[in-house]
């Protein structure tokens, strides 16, 4: 569902400590991959924990659209699949929102069955790319049909007898390399993907867990993905981790806001996605993994964050880019507080996320006091240290949940308050981002 309503300006106001614990909700990726595998699967699916935000919301009613049965009672989501190759023909067009990967990973499940299906999103979404999904299913057999530059509203004609592909992702893309497994999944033969930079592994995994045969090789080309198309799906019950691109937010208005102390449990730290931890802790920041175990076969810890006054910039290693690439415009947020320069290179996918990530910074770092230089796939903030961030602006937020929440984050402790024009689309992926920050002590309202 496309955002709709007035905007909602919102002003951050530099806050007390924060104390407490945050309860941050379920992993967005691994939400959408459940309720399109449960869609894939006969049976019934329970999944618990399921991220409730737009993006997913608008997943799930897209695979009722293509015939799956899903409902939530009490605290449980359950989905009564159509099976690999089930899939029905839409009645109407499919608007997956604000969601890359909604739009991305449904393309590619449904583009080896022979029905039709029309896509939408967005004035985000219909910015964004997508030739980089439609180039690997064209290789299967599918066909697409959008706008100009390979934009949606854009309709795909799935494949009648479709093909195994063997495809070497042009960009580091989880969305890329699953939606090109979900379309193998239907195809006969091996479908291999092959990555030369490890991305988040959440469809690899699942789909190993509903039954597919599916194998990860370290080779000199990179990360030879290999799965056999036509699997029996048994239906599962899975239990969604907390989100760390959710959590990062929590933990980092903890280390920049005076006398902070704040809990945030039962966080996922696949190394697929915790870079963001580890690039903080390389920054001096008093973060800890408290707890750690392992929970349905992924890393989980407590993350306790404190106050870190004394927070240094960094070179940021390139290749631990996909592991944190959503993570670095609240880094760039810790940055500002940091003493001297923080380069993040190797991230020109940040320029087709919900927003061009670094121009949107950028601007709103500008606006907020500070320097910040740019290239097309790297960008240096000069952090001012903590206590001498002006603030006092009014950031775009670009139909960008990660954009608004990052400059509401620095508002907390910049000397003036800082404002969103827009906070509508933090609703896409962390609906209780205000109370749960307003819970642990800080000021954020609606303007
Ligand atoms: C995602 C992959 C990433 C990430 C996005 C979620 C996924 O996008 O930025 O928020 O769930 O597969 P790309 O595949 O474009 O890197």
């Amino acid at each position: 569902m496309s955002a709709h309503g007035d905007p909602i300006p919102m002003t951050a106001h530099r806050s007390g400590p924060l104390t407490g614990e945050a309860h941050v909700p379920g992993d967005k990726s691994i939400s959408h991959r459940s309720l399109i595998l449960g869609a894939m699967t006969v049976g019934e699916t329970k999944v618990t924990g399921l991220l409730e935000g737009q993006d997913v919301l608008d997943t799930a009613k897209a695979m009722q659209a293509f015939g799956a049965q899903i409902e939530k009672r009490d605290d449980t989501w359950h989905v009564h699949g159509v099976g690999v190759g089930g899939f029905l023909e839409p009645e109407n067009v499919i608007d997956c929102g604000n969601s890359g990967t909604g739009v991305r990973l449904i393309m590619g499940a449904m583009a080896t069955s022979a029905i039709t299906a029309t896509f939408t999103g967005d004035a985000s979404l219909n910015k964004r790319p997508m030739a980089r999904v439609t180039d690997p299913l064209a290789l299967f057999g599918a066909k697409a049909y959008g706008r100009t530059g390979g934009r949606l509203p854009m309709t795909i004609v799935g494949a009648r007898d479709p093909m195994p592909v063997r495809y070497t992702t042009p960009v580091p893309s989880a969305q890329v390399k699953s939606a090109v497994l979900l379309a193998g999944l239907n195809a006969p033969g091996e479908t291999v993907v092959i990555e030369r930079e490890a991305t988040r592994d959440h469809s690899e995994r699942m789909l190993a867990g509903f039954g597919a045969n599916i194998r990860t090789e370290d080779s000199p080309e990179g990360r030879v993905i290999t799965l056999q198309g036509r699997p029996e799906f048994k239906p599962q019950t899975i239990v969604v981790p907390r989100d760390p691109s959710s959590a990062a937010f929590p933990v980092c208005a903890a280390l920049i806001t005076e006398g902070s102390d704040v809990l945030v449990p039962n966080i996922g730290l696949n190394p697929t996605r915790a870079g963001l931890f580890f690039t903080l802790q390389d920054m001096g920041a008093d973060l800890v993994f408290e707890n750690m175990r392992e929970e349905g076969g992924e890393p989980v810890a407590d993350l306790r964050a404190r106050f870190s006054p004394d927070l240094k910039g960094i070179e940021v290693p390139a290749e631990r880019a996909a592991s944190m690439i959503d993570e670095y415009p609240i880094l760039s947020v810790v940055a500002a507080f940091g003493e001297g320069k923080t380069h993040m290179p190797g991230v020109k996918e940040l320029r087709v996320k919900e927003s061009d990530r670094i121009d949107a910074m950028a601007r709103g770092l500008r606006g907020a006091g500070l320097l910040v230089d740019e290239g097309e796939d790297w960008w240096t903030v000069h952090g001012l240290g903590h206590g001498n961030v002006p603030g006092g602006f009014t950031a775009q937020t670009f139909l960008d949940h990660r954009i608004a929440m990052s400059f509401l984050i620095l508002g907390m402790a910049s000397t003036k308050p800082m404002s969103v024009d827009d906070g509508q689309p933090i609703a896409t992926s962390f609906p209780i981002f205000e109370s749960l920050m307003g819970a642990l002590g800080a000021r954020i309202e609606r303007t």
